[in-house]
């Protein structure tokens, strides 16, 4: 019979909740989130039917829901649109207008409350008739190199409308440094880069597809987001963002792929993002609706889980409501 050592309890530090709170490793504030929000052209502001408890704001909507945020103690927001249908074309141009929708919504946020960062999405989706993060080849294959060239134009226009972080989530090879460099060449040194490293093609990202209406129009992303199946590859991209100018890295989704984020944060010299995307957002409040789940405990116990893993900054759905039960 194996002797039960006495002398050995971890318990003790589990006594009292100060005993829990002195040993606890991994506490949250609202500085470690940042908040992604939907735009739209509309005058109204709509609840979403596909992801209850999110709204797709107008330009004024935003800005209000953006102040709010920024009450709350969140850094930043993190900017995607909903595009017309008819400025939507196979090359995305519409992306690049300075004019357009997410350069509007940048001065407007940017004007009301200078304080508050703002990041924007980088990549063709919303924009792209073939619902691809880039443009699709006489092939049928998403083309690396002409998409290269339209993201870099899109994140000059993002920059110049005065966004503080350029956050390319479209997987393209190269594009990190393509942005790096034009930024740089156009005065543009302080402008970040936080780099979607280890993107998968997940199928979890559903409800925001329907959000934005941005679902490909044929096939998948299998072709340029990471296999479901591969944690070591999530090295090299990560090895390539840091070669070429991120200054911030990240995990998407956040709470399946754990693993690769502990890898990630373990590897990496550059702060660790993690996006908690839309279809784990669903899934908790979902079950929370149904009353199977208690939802301020398995969302504040799931984003612990996503820091603890290795993020340093947390992408959430929910980041405004953690912030208002942290306070
Ligand atoms: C677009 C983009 C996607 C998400 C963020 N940026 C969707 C996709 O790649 O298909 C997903 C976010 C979420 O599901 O919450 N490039």
């Amino acid at each position: 019979m194996p002797q039960l050592d006495l002398t050995s309890r971890p318990r003790r530090n589990r006594h009292s909740e100060a005993m829990r709170r002195l040993v606890r490793e991994t506490t949250l504030t609202p500085d470690d989130f940042l908040m992604p929000v939907f735009v739209h052209e509309d005058a109204e502001d709509t609840p979403l039917q596909s992801m209850p408890g999110v709204t797709r704001w107008s330009v004024p909507g935003l800005v209000a829901e953006a102040g709010r945020v920024a009450e709350l103690g969140i850094r930043g927001v993190v900017l995607f649109p909903k595009i017309e249908d008819s400025l939507k074309t196979a090359d995305g141009v519409e992306c690049a207008n300075p004019d357009g929708l997410v350069p509007r919504a940048i001065a407007a946020i940017k004007d009301a409350h200078p304080e508050l960062l703002v990041v924007t999405d980088v990549a063709l989706d919303p924009y792209s008739s073939d619902g691809q993060d880039g443009i699709v080849g006489p092939d049928g294959r998403v083309a690396n190199d002409v998409t290269v060239e339209m993201l870099v134009r899109q994140a000059l226009c993002h920059a110049e409308a005065g966004a503080d972080i350029i956050a390319p989530s479209d997987m393209m090879d190269g594009r990190v440094g393509a942005i790096r460099s034009a930024l740089d060449g156009d005065g543009h040194t302080t402008t970040a880069i936080m780099a979607y490293t280890a993107k998968y093609a997940s199928a979890f990202y559903g409800p925001f597809r329907g959000a934005l209406d941005s679902a490909p129009k044929d096939g998948d992303k299998t072709g340029y987001q990471m296999d479901p199946g591969n944690s070591r590859e999530a090295l090299r991209e990560l090895a390539l963002d840091v070669s070429e100018g991120a200054d911030v890295v990240m995990v998407k989704p956040a709470g399946p792929y754990l693993d690769v984020l502990a890898r990630v944060a373990a590897a990496s010299v550059l702060p660790v993002a993690a996006y908690q995307v839309s279809g784990e957002y669903l899934m908790l409040k979902a079950a929370s609706a149904a009353g199977w789940l208690e939802e301020e405990a398995v969302v504040l116990e799931s984003v612990t889980g996503i820091k603890r893993a290795g993020a340093d900054i947390i992408l959430s759905y929910f980041a405004a409501d953690v912030a208002a039960w942290l306070a």
